[in-house]
C-alpha cells in the first residue's frame, strides 16, 4: 500500500477507512476454507515483480472485457446521457491498478482488511459514486460480482507467463490469484448480505 498516495480515492490505511466488521481471526479461518495457505502467498508474492511492469497492459485486458459486456458497463454509465463517464473510468482504473500490485504483496493486515471492507462499500449503494463524484448506477449488482473473478484470473494467466517462469510456478501463481480474489470478493460481500447471514 506504499507509494500510492497519489492516487485520488485511494484511502488506504488512512482514518477515512473504517475498521472492518469482519476479524484478522475470522479472516483466517476464510482462507483456510478456500485452502489458501502459506504456499498461496509465496506464489502471490513472485507475481508481483511478474505483473509490476505489466499492470497497464492487464487493465487494458480488464477493461476491454467490461466495455464489451452491456450489463457490466452499464455501472460505469452516467444516469442522465447513458454514455460511459471516462472520469469515473480513469479514476476506478487507478485504484485498480494499485489492486493488482495490493494484491500481489498479500499483506493480510488490518489496513488490508478495513480497505477491503471499504472496496465492498464502493461496489454496494453505500459509497458507489461517491470516492470520483460520477452520476452513475447506485449499485454494482451483486450477481455479477463473483463471475467476474474467471475473466479477470483467466486472462491474467498469459502475464503471469510472460516472465520464463515453469508451467508449474504460473500454475501456482494462477491458482493463488484464484483464491485471493475468491476470498476478497466474499470479504466485499459484506454490505451485500442482510445482517447476521455473513
Ligand atoms: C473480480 C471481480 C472484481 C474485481 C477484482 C473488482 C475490482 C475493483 C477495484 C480494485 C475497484 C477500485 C476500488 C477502490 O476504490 O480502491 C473497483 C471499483 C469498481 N468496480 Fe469492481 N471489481 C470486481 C467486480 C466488479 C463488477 C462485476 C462490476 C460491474 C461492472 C464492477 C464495477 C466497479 C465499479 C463501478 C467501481 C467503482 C466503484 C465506486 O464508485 O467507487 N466491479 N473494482
Amino acid at each position: 500500500m506504499s507509494g500510492s498516495a497519489a492516487i485520488p480515492g485511494y484511502t488506504a490505511g488512512t482514518p477515512a477507512v473504517a475498521t472492518s466488521p469482519v476479524t484478522l481471526a475470522e479472516f483466517e479461518l476464510m482462507k483456510n476454507s478456500a485452502l489458501f495457505g502459506d504456499e498461496d502467498i509465496k506464489a502471490l508474492r513472485q507475481s508481483h515483480d511478474v505483473v509490476k511492469d505489466q499492470v497497464e497492459a492487464i487493465l487494458d485486458v480488464w477493461y476491454g472485457f467490461v466495455g464489451s459486456q452491456p450489463q457490466l458497463l452499464q455501472s460505469f454509465l452516467g444516469k442522465s446521457d447513458g454514455k460511459p463517464l471516462g472520469d469515473y473510468l480513469g479514476g476506478v482504473r487507478k485504484r485498480f491498478g494499485q489492486w493488482i500490485l495490493d494484491t500481489a504483496r498479500a499483506e493480510y493486515d488490518q489496513k488490508w482488511l478495513d480497505y477491503q471492507h471499504e472496496i465492498g462499500l464502493r461496489h454496494h449503494r453505500t459509497k458507489k459514486n461517491q470516492t470520483d463524484g460520477a452520476d452513475a448506477s447506485a449499485i454494482v449488482p451483486f450477481r455479477d460480482l463473483f463471475a467476474l473473478i474467471f475473466p479477470v484470473t483467466f486472462t491474467l494467466k498469459p502475464f503471469l507467463a510472460k516472465k520464463g517462469h515453469k508451467a508449474e510456478e504460473v500454475d501456482k501463481m494462477y491458482n493463488a490469484w484464484v483464491k485471493s480474489c475468491l476470498l476478497q470478493l466474499t470479504l466485499w460481500s459484506h454490505p451485500y448480505v442482510k445482517t447476521g447471514d455473513f
